[in-house]
């Protein structure tokens, strides 16, 4: 089979790593790739919203899957164009990714349902937005853009003055352009979080392992939210109680409304739980793997990727059984110093081989190039440096051994990943 993913980032490089397991597989193709993924895959210069440039390559290279992994294809309908031109996909179509890229959507959703998450009130005007919080009188807020906006659109608003500044600048100013059109205000919630990815068919849904992301910037979750500092799986606060009652209230529940609204999920679904004092709650959906979650998850799977991805495509997932290690799994994540605001590229890395890894870890490039034999930075992800290992210290250790061994200047990574709720 020659399979083609789309995206440039480490869950791409995991995805493809697990893909070059299947012995089904004999060519693997990456648009647009990274430096790290050219060792694994054949990178083309399309990108990920080209939507012609990548039903032209997949007919003239007789591509059999084109696999979606990033959140903006999918919302554009990239499912649907490969669909409609015969060529198989996996990921959902637009109108089902919309349970990622609309805030609005998900919620309205979840209230329909019965499905527990947060509760909310949707505004399209930035005064009655205020209003409404000012009668609430009750901090922190949570106020989210509704549409994506690079895991940044969500504001936690500790004063009544953060909290007309954040409808400002998402309303207002449009820091998230059109994503800013309307915004949800949500009720605070606490308790760890859990993500759990699922595979469906749209019939069943098959949850993965469960992991545990650290989305700010710094040790002890101080610092901005990024879009993940590292991950660890499985998720300590998951217990089989706490799964059972998420596929109960949440996880087949999503799956059956999206039917009813006739919006068929087929694809990896993504639940950002919370486990409030009431029980888990739903945070938001992704249309998508997460990152770094899929550095995590992926490399404890057992059973071949590809069968997986067939069988969700055939809607047959119910005849394949999937099996996971008991090994459990760490990342961390190298980013440039100053991400996620303005950083540095093309500054050198030191310590990996040729193929861009390293003994006693496996290495997720994000952003990264390929030059004469070198690589270099190329974005505010660099590398996620994973490890497997009997426990999760172990395999911390093993992670932080090898990022010990690496560097590039600015090099910033934290330094607590698995210690924090
Ligand atoms: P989201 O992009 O919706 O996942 O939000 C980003 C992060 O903001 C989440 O991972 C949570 O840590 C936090 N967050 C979002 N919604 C809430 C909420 N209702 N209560 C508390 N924290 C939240
Ligand atoms: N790590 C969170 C996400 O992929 O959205």
């Amino acid at each position: 089979m020659r399979i083609l993913v789309l995206g440039s980032g480490g869950r791409e490089h995991a995805i493809i790593r697990k893909i070059k397991e299947s012995p089904k597989v004999d060519k693997i193709y990456a648009a647009p790739g990274n430096g790290g993924i050219s060792k694994d895959a054949e990178c083309i210069d399309i990108g990920v919203m080209d939507k012609e440039g990548i039903v032209a390559f997949s007919k003239e290279n007789a591509v059999d899957i084109v696999f979606v992994a990033p959140d903006d294809p999918l919302a554009a309908g990239m499912v649907d164009t490969l669909t409609a031109n015969g060529i198989r996909a996996f990921g959902p179509r637009a109108e089902a990714a919309v349970i990622e890229s609309s805030k609005v959507f998900s919620k309205n959703l979840m209230k329909k349902y019965n499905i527990p998450t947060a509760d909310y009130e949707v505004f399209d005007d930035p005064a009655k937005a205020v209003e409404y919080i000012e009668n609430k009188n009750r901090y922190p807020v949570v106020i989210k853009a509704d549409g994506l906006a690079l895991g940044k659109g969500v504001i936690i608003a500790q004063t009544h003055k953060e909290a007309r500044e954040a409808v400002k600048e998402i309303m207002e100013d449009k820091k998230f352009g059109d994503s800013g059109n309307k915004v949800v205000v949500e009720e605070y919630l606490t308790g760890p979080e859990v993500s759990v990815l699922a595979f469906t068919d749209g019939i069943s849904l098959v949850p993965m392992v469960s992991s545990k992301d650290h989305k700010r910037a710094y040790d002890n979750d101080e610092g901005l939210n990024t879009g993940g500092m590292g991950t660890i799986s499985p998720n300590p606060y998951y217990t089989p109680e706490i799964a059972e009652i998420c596929r109960k209230t949440i996880f087949e529940p999503t799956v059956a409304a999206m039917n009813s609204e006739n919006r068929t999920f087929k694809g990896c679904l993504y639940f950002g739980l919370m486990i409030t004092p009431d029980g888990p709650k739903v945070i938001e959906y992704n249309a998508r793997f997460g990152d770094p979650e899929a550095q995590v998850v992926l490399p404890r799977l057992k059973t071949d990727l590809v069968d997986i991805i067939e069988a969700v495509i055939d809607e047959r997932l119910s005849q394949v059984s999937i099996e996971w290690k008991e090994e459990a799994a760490a990342c961390v994540v190298m980013a440039s110093g100053g991400y996620p605001l303005a950083y540095k590229k093309g500054l050198e890395i030191t310590g990996l081989d040729e193929n861009g890894q390293i003994s006693g870890a496996e290495i997720f490039h994000a952003g990264t190039k390929l030059e004469k034999g070198k690589f270099y930075t190329n974005g505010g992800r660099v590398l996620g440096v994973t490890a497997e290992a009997k426990t999760l210290e172990e395999a911390l250790a093993k992670a932080y051994t090898a990022v010990s061994k690496i560097s590039f200047e600015g090099a910033h990574y934290r330094t607590d990943i698995g210690k924090t709720k």
